[in-house]
C-alpha cells in the first residue's frame, strides 16, 4: 500500500488496535461461557435477513461468535444466544423481523439465560432501536451496522452487566479487515469489495443505514480471493451495493473493471460474479472486462427499477431509458450470450399506469431471463416517503400481477430457447423432490436440475439443456470433471 493511499483509507479503516482490543473481549467471553457452561459447548442461531451483503455480514457475526466459543444450531430451540441479522429494505422485511422476535417471549420465560440480540439495517435506524427498547423488553442487544467488528466487546456487556445494551452509532461507515469469517458454503463464497452507497434513489434505505461508499484495498480483495480458491471454492461473488462505484475513493487507480481482471488472473478452476451494477456507473470498460475475462460469469444483475423517464428522475437514478438500452445493445454485441436480469419497482409515488405500461415496454424490449420485482414500500427517512401517493394498494396488486404475467412468458421463452445448448453447472446438491437428480446454477444463475450421481456434487460439469419450467431449466449429463 502507498503512503498516499493509506492516508485516505485510515479515515475509514478500523485501526488495529482496536481490533485487537476485540480480541481481548473475545477472549474474556470464551472464558466467561466456559465457567457458565462447563458441560456443552453453548450453541448460537444466527439468522441473516434480505440481502447477500447482509448475509456477508452474518458470516462475519458467526465467525467471531466461533472464536468466542459459540457452536451453532438451525433453529432458535436449543440455542443460548439467538442474534437476528435485520433488513430494512422494505417493510414486508421489517414485519417479518418483528413477528420472529415476538414469537421469543415465550423462549425467553421458558429459558432466563438465553440472550436475544438484534443488528444490522433495521437498528441502524434510530427509530427502530427504540421500538425495541420500549416494545421488546426481553430482547437484550441491539447494534447497527457501524458496530460488527464490536460484536465481543458488546457481547461481553451483555453478558456480565444487568442491563441491556443499546449501540447505535450515526457513522458514515468503517472497514474491518481481518474478521473471523464462518462461511455458511464450502462452495460458493461473498467477497465484499465495497461498503455502502452514495447513490441516495429516493427510495431506498441503504445510503442511511450502510453509510458512505467506501472500497476496500485491492491487495486484501485479492488475497482473500487467492485463500478462498486455495481452499477449494468454486465460485467467488465479489459484493457492494453499486460495485462499479469501487476504486473511486481510493488512489491506486484500480477501478472494478481492473479488480475483475486481477481476480480472473488467479490461477485456478473458479467462477466469479458479482452484484449490484448500477446503470449509471456500469461503463463500457466493465463489459469489455466481462467479455475477456473467461472466469467472470457472462451475467449482468443491471436493476433499471423502472422504464419511464419521469420516473426515473423521481428516483434519481441518473440515467434514461434509451441510455439503459444503448448499455444493453453494447453487451449483447460485445458477449453474444450475456444473461440480464433485473430489479423493478412497481407503484413508486406518483407513478401513473401509463408510466407502469413503459414499464412493461421496456421489459419486453430488452427481455431479461429473471426479475425482481417490488411493491413499493414507504421507508422512513427517505426522500420518496413524503412524496404524494395517490394510487391505492389494491390497484399496485394489480399492476404487479400484470408485470408477472409478463415476465413469466419472457423468461420460459428465453429457457426454451436454451434447449440443445450445453452448459457449465455448479453443481450444489441434490433435488429435494428427487434425490435421483442433481441440482446447480449455470453461468446466468440459472436453476439447473439433471440425473446423476451425488459424487459430482461440489464440481462443474456440462449439462445440455433438454426442457424447461418457470424459474427452471431441466437437462442431462454430458461430462463431467
Ligand atoms: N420499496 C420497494 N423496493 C425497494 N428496493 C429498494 N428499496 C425499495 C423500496 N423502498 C428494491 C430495489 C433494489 C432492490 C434491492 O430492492 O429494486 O434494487
Ligand atoms: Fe439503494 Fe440506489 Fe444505493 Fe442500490 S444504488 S443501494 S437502490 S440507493
Amino acid at each position: 500500500m502507498n503512503t498516499q493511499q493509506m492516508d485516505i483509507k485510515s479515515g475509514v479503516t478500523v485501526p488495529d488496535e482496536e481490533l485487537d482490543r476485540q480480541k481481548e473481549y473475545e477472549r474474556e467471553v470464551r472464558e466467561l461461557l466456559h465457567k457458565r457452561y462447563p458441560d456443552a459447548l453453548p450453541l448460537a442461531f444466527v439468522h441473516s435477513y434480505g440481502c447477500q451483503q447482509n448475509v456477508s455480514d452474518g458470516e462475519k457475526l458467526k465467525g467471531q461468535l466461533a472464536q468466542m466459543g459459540y457452536g451453532f444450531c438451525d433453529s432458535p430451540e436449543g440455542a443460548k444466544l439467538i442474534l437476528y441479522n435485520t433488513c430494512a429494505v422494505r417493510e414486508n422485511a421489517e414485519d417479518r423481523v418483528f413477528g420472529n422476535v415476538g414469537a421469543l417471549k415465550k423462549l425467553k420465560k421458558q429459558q432466563p439465560d438465553l440472550l436475544i440480540g438484534l443488528c444490522g439495517c433495521m437498528t441502524q435506524q434510530q427509530q427502530v432501536a427504540d421500538k425495541i427498547k420500549q416494545s421488546y423488553p426481553y430482547v437484550d442487544l441491539v447494534f447497527g451496522t457501524h458496530a460488527l467488528h464490536r460484536l465481543p466487546e458488546l457481547l461481553y456487556q451483555t453478558l456480565t452487566g444487568n442491563r441491556r445494551v443499546f449501540q447505535v452509532e450515526n457513522s458514515d461507515g468503517v472497514i474491518a479487515e481481518g474478521l473471523p469469517v464462518r462461511r455458511d458454503s464450502a462452495l460458493k463464497a461473498n467477497l465484499p469489495v465495497m461498503y455502502g452507497c452514495n447513490n441516495f434513489c429516493t427510495y431506498c434505505i441503504v445510503p442511511h443505514v450502510r453509510g458512505r461508499e467506501r472500497s476496500r484495498d485491492p491487495e486484501a480483495v485479492l488475497a482473500e480471493a487467492r485463500q478462498l480458491v486455495e481452499h477449494g471454492y468454486k465460485e467467488i461473488t465479489l459484493l457492494g451495493q453499486n460495485v462499479n462505484s469501487y476504486g473511486k475513493d481510493l488512489s491506486c487507480g484500480v477501478d472494478f473493471a481492473g479488480l475483475l481482471r486481477r481476480i480472473n488472473d488467479i490461477p485456478g478452476e473458479f467462477v466469479i460474479r458479482f452484484m449490484t451494477s448500477h446503470p449509471r456507473d456500469c461503463t463500457r470498460e466493465l463489459i469489455d472486462a466481462i467479455a475477456q475475462c473467461e472466469k467472470v460469469c457472462n451475467h449482468i444483475h443491471l436493476p433499471v427499477q423502472s422504464g419511464c423517464n419521469r420516473v426515473l428522475q423521481a428516483m434519481n437514478r441518473h440515467y434514461v431509458k434509451e441510455d439503459y438500452k444503448k448499455l444493453i445493445d453494447y453487451a449483447r454485441a460485445k458477449i453474444p450470450d450475456v444473461i440480464f436480469t433485473s430489479d423493478i419497482i412497481v407503484g413508486f409515488p406518483g407513478e401513473r399506469y401509463e408510466e407502469f405500461l413503459e414499464t412493461l415496454e421496456l421489459i419486453k424490449a430488452v427481455r431479461y431471463h429473471a426479475l425482481f420485482t417490488f411493491i413499493y414500500s414507504p421507508r422512513v427517512g427517505t426522500k420518496a416517503a413524503s412524496m404524494d401517493d395517490p394510487v391505492p394498494a389494491e390497484e399496485k396488486g394489480a399492476w404487479f400481477r400484470e408485470l408477472l404475467a409478463v415476465q413469466q412468458d419472457i423468461g420460459l421463452a428465453l429457457f426454451h430457447s436454451m434447449e440443445g445448448q450445453t452448459q457449465r453447472v455448479l453443481v450444489e446438491g441434490e433435488s429435494r423432490s428427487d434425490p435421483g437428480r442433481l441440482t446447480g446454477r449455470n453461468y446466468g444463475n440459472i436453476l439447473v436440475e439433471f440425473p446423476g450421481d451425488a459424487s459430482l456434487i461440489g464440481s462443474f460439469a456440462d449439462v445440455t439443456i433438454t426442457g424447461a419450467k418457470p424459474g427452471i431449466l431441466f437437462g442431462e449429463l454430458k461430462k463431467r470433471f
